[in-house]
């Protein structure tokens, strides 16, 4: 089964709670917390206090992408705020390995990110060690940008280390993820999907997310 995770960047910010509650009810799985620090990428969003805030809100799994320098310095913050699992980039991570581990110590899932530039070979090394891989289908920063067909070739890759390797990795997608594209991505061996403008800009949630569910390609995501 493939997991659908909003993320709340293309939600309304004057009324995240309910924004929230609105995925929730519409059956989505996890909640993607997109967090920017205006270095790492081009723009700010949110800390761990509105993560606490949000943590009151629902009981859905809090899938907190740091996209910020140093995301060592607040793993234990966002934890602390009620992160579930925390991914951070390979791009701006000093010792990913340690990262990793001080995230799973403390029972939290931990997840590697790579942009679309990134090669696979930045985390073969950890691979063992995470719960899940996020491969960036757009460069991070915004909302609402096209999915990068080179991404496809990077998913169908990872997914084929996977099962050489025996790993039991999710494998996450992000960013311009679509009804278009959907079918795609789950068929090259994405089982996290992420959709933000997709899901938050729908008329109806629960038909949006019913539908994504829908073109999602079966049988992808045995791991
Ligand atoms: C981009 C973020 C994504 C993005 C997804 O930097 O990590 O989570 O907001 O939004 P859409 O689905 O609109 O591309
Ligand atoms: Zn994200």
């Amino acid at each position: 089964m493939i997991k659908i995770a909003p993320s709340i960047l293309a939600s309304d910010f004057s009324k995240l709670g309910d924004e929230i509650k609105k995925v929730e009810r519409a059956g989505a799985d996890w909640l993607h917390i997109d967090v920017m620090d205006g270095h790492f990428v081009p723009n700010i969003t949110i800390g761990p206090p509105v993560v606490r805030s949000l943590r009151w809100v629902t009981g859905m799994v809090f899938d907190v992408h740091l996209m910020i320098e140093n995301p060592e310095d607040f793993i234990e913050r966002f934890i602390d705020a009620g992160a579930d699992i925390i991914t951070v980039h390979a791009e701006c991570c000093i010792d990913l390995k340690t990262a990793i581990h001080s995230i799973k110590q403390r029972g939290k899932r931990a997840s590697a990110a790579i942009n679309p530039d990134t090669p696979l070979s930045t985390i073969d090394s950890v691979l063992e060690d995470l719960d899940m891989v996020l491969l960036m289908t757009v460069n991070p920063g915004f909302g609402g940008q096209a999915y990068m067909e080179s991404v496809t070739d990077k998913i169908r890759e990872l997914k084929k280390i996977t099962r050489e390797r025996k790993l039991k990795l999710d494998i996450e997608v992000d960013g311009g993820i679509d009804l278009t594209n959907i079918g795609r991505v789950t068929e090259a061996g994405a089982n996290i999907i992420v959709a933000g403008t997709t899901i938050f800009n729908a008329v109806n949630t629960a038909e949006i997310i019913k539908e994504l569910r829908e073109k999602a390609y079966d049988g992808s995501n045995s791991l």
